[in-house]
C-alpha cells in the first residue's frame, strides 16, 4: 500500500506527541528512498544482532537476504531512535534540531521500529515489522515510547488493530507486548494473519503446529476513539498483502 499524503501527516502528527522537548532522544520517521540505504544497513544489523540466534534455533531459520528484502519492501516505514543535540534540549527559543545525511544517522542510530500500514480480510491493521534498541538504551521506556507511536499512528491513519508477530523464546519481548495491551491472536484468526506475514511453509509444518516457535499478538486500537472515520477510508476497498516478509528462504 503506498503511503498517501494523510498517512504522512498523521505520520507526523502522531511523532509530535512523543518525546518531550527536554528528551535527550529524537524519533524520526523514514521511508526507503534509494536501494543502498545506509539506514536500513545499520537497521540489519541490530536486528542480527539481537535476533538471528532466535530465527537459527526456530524452523524458520536465518535468512538474511530474505530479511533484508523484506526490509526494502514497498509501504516498509521506519521509526529510527536518535540522539538529539544537547544544544536542541536546552536552547530558548525551541528550534528544531539540524537534519542529519542519511550517513550520520546510520552512525548515531539508537534503534529502530518498522511498520507497514496494510490490510487483512477488511481489516485495516497497522503491522510491526521490528523493533530493536541497542542494549545501552533499553530499559529506559524507549521501546513503549515507539509502541505508543505505533498506537497513534495507527489510529491517526484509520486502522484497527496493531498486529506483530514474536518468537515464543524470546519471553522478554512477549512479556513487554503483553505489557503494552497485547494478546495472542485467537488460533481462528491465525489462518488469514499468516497469510499476511508468513507467505512460505515452515521447514516443518507439522512441528510447527505441533510446537510453535513464533506467535502472533494483536492490540485493538478502536477502544479508544479513533481520529479517522474507518468507513470513509480508501485503503477499505484495497487488497494488499506484502510481497514477502522474514521468514522467507533466501532463494
Ligand atoms: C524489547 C525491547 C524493544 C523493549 O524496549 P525497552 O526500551 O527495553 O522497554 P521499555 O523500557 O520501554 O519497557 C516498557 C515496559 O515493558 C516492560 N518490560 C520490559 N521487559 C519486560 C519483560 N521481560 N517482561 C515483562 N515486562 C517487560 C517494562 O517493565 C516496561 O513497563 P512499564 O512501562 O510499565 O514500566 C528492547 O528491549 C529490545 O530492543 N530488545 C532486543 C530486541 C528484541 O527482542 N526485539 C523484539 C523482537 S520481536
Amino acid at each position: 500500500m503506498s503511503t498517501t499524503t494523510a498517512d504522512a501527516d498523521a505520520i507526523r502528527a502522531a511523532l509530535e506527541e512523543f518525546l518531550p522537548q527536554s528528551s535527550p532522544y529524537r524519533i524520526l520517521h523514514h521511508t526507503i528512498n534509494k536501494a543502498d540505504d545506509p539506514i536500513l544497513h545499520t537497521c540489519f544489523s541490530l536486528i542480527e544482532e539481537t535476533s538471528s540466534a532466535a530465527y537459527k534455533a526456530s524452523s524458520k531459520g536465518w535468512h538474511p537476504k530474505a530479511k533484508q528484502r523484506e526490509m526494502h519492501e514497498e509501504g516498509m516505514h521506519y521509526l529510527l531512535l536518535l540522539p538529539k543535540p544537547a544544544s536542541a534540549t536546552t536552547k530558548l527559543p525551541v528550534s528544531p534540531p539540524p537534519a542529519l545525511e542519511p550517513q550520520e544517522m546510520a552512525k548515531q542510530l539508537l534503534g529502530f521500529l518498522s511498520f507497514m500500514l496494510t490490510i487483512d480480510d477488511d481489516v485495516p491493521v497497522i503491522y510491526i515489522y521490528e523493533i530493536h534498541l541497542c542494549a545501552t538504551v533499553r530499559g529506559q521506556g524507549l521501546g513503549r515510547t515507539l509502541m505508543e507511536c505505533v498506537d497513534a499512528i495507527g489510529r491517526g491513519t484509520g486502522m484497527q488493530k496493531a498486529m506483530l508477530t514474536v518468537f515464543v523464546s524470546n519471553e522478554a519481548a512477549v512479556g513487554f507486548y503483553e505489557g503494552l495491551g497485547y494478546e495472542k491472536w485467537d488460533e481462528e484468526y491465525i489462518a488469514p494473519v499468516r497469510r499476511l506475514r508468513s507467505t512460505r511453509k515452515p521447514a516443518d509444518p507439522a512441528e510447527e503446529t505441533r510446537n510453535p516457535s513464533y506467535i502472533i499478538m494483536a492490540k485493538d486500537l478502536l477502544d479508544v476513539k479513533s481520529t479517522v472515520s474507518h468507513g470513509q477510508d480508501t485503503r477499505m476497498t484495497l487488497s494488499d498483502t506484502p510481497e514477502s516478509d522474514g521468514w522467507e528462504t533466501d532463494d
